[in-house]
């Protein structure tokens, strides 16, 4: 008999696709990471998963315990997952700005899920960073994850994302593409395959609102950059300890509306039906085109799911409310 012995076991090896009409102007191969296809429907099982095991195998998360996450749902799922397996609670704190289907499908897989304001300073008491370290310090036998400075989570995709799209690629990838949130994906990722091949490019997507860009570029860390936009999973208001700008040869800027329009587009032209930081990337990559050629192989990591955005990015209204284009 073949079978796994939980759903743990089914995180990881997710298909790579070849990108066949939503990025026709790009005269390169462009292939999609999907990784909607792991067991919580995003990639943040990966890493969800082995912070977990990192923080059994030095004793910071111990048996009984609570696991406390700032999370917008993806990770939050992942460690969900982890939880139900291994015999942990797990306290979720989010942000208002998330979509309500996040929180639903938390609450199914038995998290309790705090909900703060989204427009507020990081160290402001009331934030979801200040929020879930309180919890985490209130309660006895927690852990508090923080995916964002947790070497784990970069760790995770050294170990399998990298190496997936390697050997997927038969070593021939020449660019990543791939939205930028804590920093985990494109740092482990980037590492490994600037190991293999020092010239493979990496490109950061990052958000109209965030600071990424503009740190990467001057150094400077400009609040006068941070404002609220949609997108969700990816931008930051602060620089995650993940994020290794190093690595990173440049950012591009995706804005709100051309976020939701691909993340439409790569639903209806190519069947994939992905989360709105999906339609970031792939129109970064449109964006990008220029840097590309006949014979190279782009890939473009999708974060996650459509479900968690049939309300918002899907439903013609929430686009017509928020002005964006519905074709
Ligand atoms: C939907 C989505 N896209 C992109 C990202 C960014 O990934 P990373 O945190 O690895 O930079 C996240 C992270 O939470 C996410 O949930």
């Amino acid at each position: 008999m073949k079978f796994k012995k939980n759903i743990l076991e089914t995180i990881g090896n997710t298909p790579l696709i070849k990108l066949n009409r939503v990025t026709d102007d790009v005269d390169a191969l462009v292939l999609a990471k999907v990784e909607y296809f792991n067991p919580g429907s995003s990639v943040k099982d990966r890493m969800a998963l082995k912070m977990v095991e990192d923080a059994e195998n030095d004793g910071r998360l111990k048996p009984g315990g609570t696991i406390v996450e700032g999370t917008s749902g993806n990770t939050g799922m992942g460690l969900a997952l982890a939880a139900i397996v291994k015999g942990y609670k797990l306290i979720c704190v989010s942000t208002d700005k998330q979509s309500k289907e996040k929180f639903d499908i938390l609450r199914a897989v038995g998290a309790e899920v705090i909900v703060c304001p989204t427009n507020v300073e990081p160290d402001d008491p009331r934030s979801y960073y200040s929020t879930s370290k309180r919890i985490s310090e209130e309660i006895e036998n927690s852990w508090y994850v923080n995916q964002y400075d947790n070497p784990s989570n970069t760790e995770a995709h050294y170990l399998s994302t990298g190496p997936e799209i390697w050997e997927q690629t038969d070593g021939k990838i020449t660019h990543f593409v791939v939205g930028v949130g804590t920093g985990g994906t494109i740092s482990g990722v980037a590492r490994f395959l600037k190991e293999k091949n020092p010239n493979i490019k990496i490109w950061g997507i990052d958000t109209y609102g965030s600071v990424f860009k503009k740190f990467h570029e001057t150094g400077i860390f400009d609040k006068n950059e941070i404002y609220p936009y949609i997108t969700e999973g990816i931008g930051e208001d602060i620089i995650p300890a993940n994020v290794n700008f190093d690595l990173i040869d440049a950012f591009e800027k995706v804005t709100d509306e051309d976020a939701a329009i691909y993340t439409r587009r790569l639903a209806k032209q190519e069947g994939i039906f992905a989360g709105n930081s999906c339609g970031a990337a792939v129109r970064g990559v449109v964006q990008l085109k220029k840097h590309f050629s006949r014979n190279d192989v782009v890939v473009v990591l999708l974060h996650d799911s459509g479900s968690r955005y049939v309300g918002k990015i899907y439903n013609d209204d929430w686009m017509k409310d928020n002005g964006f284009n519905t074709n």
